[in-house]
């Protein structure tokens, strides 16, 4: 069976019309780079952040309101300290009253976890 040439036009336009669609939706969905998904990091009690404290090649990990980041990597974090603070611990209270910048430098470095409650 044959059908008329403006048939195949339509189809196809139609095609095109759902692959954009279906695309768009899809694209929406996937993750951008920026935002972590703090659901599929794991937890941390304290006894365990605390292991992560940047000495002898151990990483360095701090927390802050509920999510641990890993500063091993970071130059003024050097083997864990930082201007008299040691890494493994829950720092909440000095980023936000004690240091002169705030949770502001917490975007220079990565987000790996969270603390269990
Ligand atoms: C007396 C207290 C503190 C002072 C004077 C201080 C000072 C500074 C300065 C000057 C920098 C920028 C260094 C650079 O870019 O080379 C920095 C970075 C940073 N600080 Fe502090 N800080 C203090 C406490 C804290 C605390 C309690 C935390 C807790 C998590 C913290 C977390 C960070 C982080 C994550 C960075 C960014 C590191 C990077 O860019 O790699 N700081 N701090």
């Amino acid at each position: 069976m044959t059908l008329p040439g403006k048939y195949y036009v339509r189809l196809l336009v139609l095609l095109l019309t759902a692959a954009v669609f279906i695309s768009a939706c899809s694209s929406a969905k996937s993750p951008s780079p920026e935002d972590e998904d703090l659901d599929n990091l794991p937890e941390f009690t304290l006894e365990e952040l605390a292991e992560y404290d940047g000495k002898d090649g151990r990483k360095a990990y701090v927390a802050v309101d509920g999510i641990v980041y890993d500063v091993t990597d970071s130059r003024p974090w050097k083997n864990g300290e930082h201007n008299g603070f040691t890494a493994g611990r829950d720092l909440t209270e000095e980023i936000k009253n004690v240091s002169p910048h705030g949770v502001s430098k917490l975007r220079n470095v990565p987000a790996v976890g969270k603390i269990k409650e």
